[in-house]
């Protein structure tokens, strides 16, 4: 026992035992009992070393992310908690009425609405989003890039569907900006330079002092009531984030009403910047939709996986494999087999595990149930996905 370098040894570990114990006098008897026992003990260590020690560092590199998600508690405290408008909206109440409700007063004039959008590859739920805003948006302006966040190189992939958005194409800024490429930068800095270029595309676009902006990536959809009625009235505050109801894969699973990236923000040459993050404390209570990785094909998915700002969280190559994709679809689980981002541990736990199934299609955007076979995927009961 006293030395260490005995457990270095694994062969030691196979030899402890291979006495019999026991034989001999009582004495003799007693005395290899006690040393039974010390060669029991040293054997638990050794099994102690060479199979748990390894498979506990081998649970951590698997699970290492879960486990720091799930002590989040620990080593962060939740943001501030937004001061919530509470949103009124009935299709039979007068947009007087509904300004009132919100303490607004109606304007004689709607504002102009300008929504502006980096592109990826999000070309069905763009559909849905512009179909939705439609009539209330003045100019939609479009950015893409032949590089992802992440610095991988892309198809310009709205320039090659450009005809199946023929509908705004008077009302259609687009623009394109070339990719740095650069290796081993951080995603957010690519980020940042396209929405910079975004800011640009906005001016040639037209855009004036209070007219309204909406900032929200593609796949957060205001719903077109909550537009309208931001337009319509006086007095709404400068910047007003849109509080979306989360959905994942589809509208079949509905996750939480904690989205909060989406603004509408009442434009202020050389103040107004495009940004996806907090920018007031102000969030308009149920606008709209938050879709995420509401695709039509597996390959969308890989796609997006791997252009993700977040792209270390493809830790493992099977990650990607399709079979298990369209398993983890019809799950509601976790594409990368993450823990919920919450701060309590009520909230980790309560949120742990796939995403219930939701068989409500109601108060989804028009469009979708419009035209419900073309998007049969984003509507409950159906997660079977094509390949692409
Ligand atoms: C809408 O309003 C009209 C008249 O104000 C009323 O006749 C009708 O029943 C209302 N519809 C609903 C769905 O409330
Ligand atoms: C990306 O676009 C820029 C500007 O159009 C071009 O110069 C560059 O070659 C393109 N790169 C790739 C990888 O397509």
């Amino acid at each position: 026992m006293s030395d260490a370098g005995y457990y270095s040894s694994s062969k030691k570990c196979d030899d402890i035992c291979d006495e019999i114990c026991g034989q001999g006098s009582r004495a003799a008897l007693s005395m290899s009992r006690v040393r039974c026992f010390l060669r029991g003990l040293e054997l638990r260590t050794c099994v102690l070393f060479f199979v748990f020690i390894p498979i506990f560092i081998f649970g951590i590199y698997l699970h290492g992310q879960k486990i720091s998600y799930f002590l989040r508690p620990l080593w962060e405290s939740p943001p501030k908690p937004f001061h919530i408008i509470p949103h009124y909206y009935h299709e039979n109440v007068s947009m007087e009425t509904q300004c009132q409700l919100h303490g607004w007063k109606v304007r004689e004039f709607p504002r102009r609405v300008f929504d502006a959008v980096l592109f990826n590859n999000e070309v069905d739920i763009l559909t849905l989003r512009w179909n939705e805003l439609y009539p209330y948006v003045s100019q939609f302006v479009l950015l893409e890039s032949n590089s992802t966040f992440t610095g991988i190189p892309k198809r310009l992939l709205f320039a090659a569907n450009r005809d199946k958005f023929k509908f705004v194409e008077p009302r259609l800024t687009y623009g394109t900006i070339g990719g740095r490429f650069k290796k081993g930068e951080n995603p957010f800095v690519e980020e940042a330079y396209q929405r910079v270029a975004l800011d640009q595309l906005l001016k040639i676009a037209g855009i004036e002092d209070d007219d309204l902006l909406i900032m929200s990536d593609v796949d957060e959809i205001p719903s077109a009531h909550t537009i309208n009625l931001l337009r319509w009235c006086d007095d709404i505050p400068p910047i007003l984030h849109l509080q979306l109801r989360n959905y994942l894969y589809s509208f079949e699973f509905y996750k939480d009403s904690k989205s909060w990236r989406a603004s509408v923000h009442r434009y202020q040459t050389g103040n107004t910047l495009y940004a996806h993050y907090r920018q007031t404390d102000v969030l308009l209570a149920d606008s709209g939709w938050h879709c995420s990785f509401c695709f039509r094909y597996i390959s969308q998915f890989v796609f997006k996986m791997k252009a993700y700002s977040h792209c270390d969280r493809v830790r493992f190559s099977h990650y990607l494999d399709p079979k298990r994709i369209q398993d983890v679809i019809c799950k509601g689980a976790n594409l990368f087999d993450m823990l919920p981002e919450e701060y309590t541990f009520k909230e980790i736990i309560g949120k742990m595990g796939p995403i219930p199934h939701t068989y409500s299609a109601v108060h989804l955007p028009s469009y979708l149930l419009n035209h419900a076979e073309e998007y049969r995927f984003l509507l409950p009961g159906n997660c079977k996905r094509e390949s692409g």
